[in-house]
């Protein structure tokens, strides 16, 4: 069934990626096409007339026409909510990008009018086919890397330009970036969290935060940290997991390749252990895990992956034609965001966040 699509902010990522995936890729979405635009700025109505798009500066008349089915929302991030919500009420699907919302309970104001309405909200969780992540899922799918215990996600570059740079608009790095690295964590590991320590800080942008830290805690144990910074280009590996049966480092983003380490064999053994006390030198039993760590480039089982957001169109359109389970759940969206209000409180009161 053909589906055509009208966009809510055709700037970089509507005019860009979203315009391009259904005007070009139709290997993936072959029934896909771009049809009409909804902008403020005079100049990006310009350039969808120029691609042969119905531009209008007015949302009713847009969401009044039946000319497409399916609403992208890209614009600043504060327009989310309400955009999503009168595009389902006028009848679209709507494909919102990340951040979903300003917080979770605008989220959930959003989830119950799809709910509600019957149509579709899908979030555009696109970095779930970022390379670097498909590799980690993979080691641990595959059982390399055993139990999780920890996972440290690190990205620094993101340029906080334009409305990014506004708290109101919904800017900074913690929206922008870490939202995506919460997201693979929460849909990697699919653990209920337990709590959350967070230091949100602006250290050279005066109003929205551009070097963040949060400590998620699940209630496996597990620990995740991630960190983003908006201005400081520290490398730091972008993936450091540690199971206890392997550990992978995955020093790029966009690079597929990584480092494991495994145990070939591992054994606990007991050794004598001197201890001093008053009365001289004793010995004491001690038990010692030995590990003969063997370092792999991985993944050397075959695996092989290429990046395509493009995937996520593909289940977006078939869960729409009934062929799909939506892939960014509903409640996957709430936790994470769940996790930025609590790294946000956590950040203002110094407390840890209990979920
Ligand atoms: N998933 C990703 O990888 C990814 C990448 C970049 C941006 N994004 C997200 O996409 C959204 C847009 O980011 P961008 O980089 O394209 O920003 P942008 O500034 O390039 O584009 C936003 C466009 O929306 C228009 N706009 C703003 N408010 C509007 C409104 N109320 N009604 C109609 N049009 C409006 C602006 O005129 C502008 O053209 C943000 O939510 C951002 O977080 C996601």
């Amino acid at each position: 069934m053909g589906h055509r699509v009208g966009y809510i902010g055709f700037g970089g990522m509507g005019g860009g990626y979203h315009y391009e995936v259904a005007r070009d890729r139709k290997d993936v979405c072959p029934d896909l096409e771009p049809a009409a635009v909804f902008e403020l700025r005079e100049s990006r109505r310009a350039v969808a007339i120029e691609r042969g798009l119905t531009a209008y500066d007015d949302l009713d008349k847009f969401l009044a026409s039946d000319d497409f089915d399916i609403v992208v929302v890209a614009t600043s991030n504060n327009f989310h909510k309400d955009m999503t919500i009168r595009s389902l009420r006028a009848g679209k699907h709507v494909i919102c990008e990340k951040p979903a919302a300003m917080n979770a309970a605008e989220l959930e104001e959003m989830i119950a009018v799809s709910k509600e309405t019957g149509k579709y909200l899908f979030i555009h969780q696109n970095r779930r086919f970022d390379v670097d992540f498909l590799t980690v899922k993979h080691a641990y799918e595959t059982g390399r890397l055993g139990t999780l215990r920890s996972i440290e996600s690190n990205f620094a570059g993101g340029t906080l330009l334009g409305w990014r740079a506004f708290r109101d608009h919904g800017g900074g790095i913690l929206f922008d970036w870490g939202v995506h690295l919460i997201d693979q964590i929460v849909y990697l590991v699919q653990e209920p969290v337990a709590s959350v320590r967070a230091a949100v800080r602006c250290e050279k942008n005066p109003e929205v935060d551009d070097r963040t830290t949060v400590i998620i805690t699940f209630k496996s144990g597990l620990r995740a940290t991630v960190k983003v910074a908006g201005t400081f280009l520290v490398p730091k590996p972008r993936f450091a997991v540690y199971g206890d049966k392997g550990i992978l480092w995955m020093d790029e983003i966009y690079n597929a390749k990584g480092t494991l380490r495994e145990a070939k064999s591992s054994e606990w053994v007991a050794e004598d252990a001197f201890v001093y006390g008053k009365e001289g030198v004793s010995v004491r039993k001690q038990e010692i895990l030995e590990e003969d760590l063997e370092r792999i480039v991985y993944p050397d089982d075959g695996y092989e992956v290429n990046q395509d957001w493009a995937a996520l169109y593909k289940n977006m359109i078939d869960t729409i034609d009934g062929k799909a389970e939506m892939l960014v759940k509903h409640e996957e969206a709430l936790t994470v965001m769940k996790i930025i209000d609590a790294a946000m409180k956590s950040s203002e009161t110094g407390e840890l966040v209990e979920f």
